[in-house]
């Protein structure tokens, strides 16, 4: 090979490698962004659900404004942008990343299912300014924990439902994934 040849070779090789290996920490570095992301959505979520919990327990007043921001929060996280965010293995040890790959289809719809509970709670207290007793769960609503837990099938339920049980419902739909797909790392 001429003298020419084999310095565009030790040239582009250089470039090629340099380049592979800036996609690769590209790649790293999006994956590490990818994992906190979600687990910053994770812990906007759970201090929604504190809010939630507090109004409904009466250790603040009723805010609305406040209820109704934590109706989005809940939404924002939950479906579709829950299912991405888990969409590849990315290193973390607090995913069960194998039973993840072996059931996405349940995952998804416990994410689903989260969403359309913080929708219909949102349409729950869309109006609401104070606590009044429609928002309250009643004796009928059940406890959350009863026999469809563990269940496959969704747990959204039909028509018009107190707020406050959407609430207990969501709370049971954080806990049945996290049973399933999470790890103490
Ligand atoms: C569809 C499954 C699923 C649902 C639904 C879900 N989670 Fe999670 N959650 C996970 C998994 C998996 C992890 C571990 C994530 C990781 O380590 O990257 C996690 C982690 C967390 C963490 C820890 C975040 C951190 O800082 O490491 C919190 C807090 C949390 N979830 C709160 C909630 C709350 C509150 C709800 C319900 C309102 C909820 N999650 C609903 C799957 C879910």
């Amino acid at each position: 090979m001429s003298g020419r040849g084999a310095v565009f070779l030790r040239r582009a090789r250089a470039v090629l490698g340099s380049t592979m290996l800036a996609a690769a920490v590209f790649l790293l570095a999006g994956a590490a962004d990818g994992a906190r992301l979600r687990k910053d959505g994770m812990r906007q979520m759970a201090e929604a659900a504190k809010t939630i919990d507090s109004i409904f327990n009466e250790r603040v007043p009723f805010d609305g404004g406040a209820i109704r921001r934590a109706a989005d929060v809940l939404a924002a996280h939950s479906g579709a942008a829950m299912a991405t965010a888990f969409e590849r293995p990315d290193g973390s040890s607090t995913v069960d990343w194998e039973e993840l790959a072996r059931d996405r289809t349940r995952f998804d719809a416990l994410a689903s299912e989260l969403n359309e509970l913080a929708r219909l709670f949102g349409e729950a207290v869309a109006d609401a300014e104070s606590l009044t007793p429609d928002l309250r769960m009643r004796p009928q609503d059940g406890a959350p924990g009863g026999s469809l837990l563990g269940a496959r099938r969704s747990q959204v339920p039909a028509g018009n439902q107190p707020a406050e049980h959407l609430f207990h419902m969501m709370l049971e739909t954080c806990t049945r994934c996290h049973a399933a797909f999470r790890r103490a790392g």
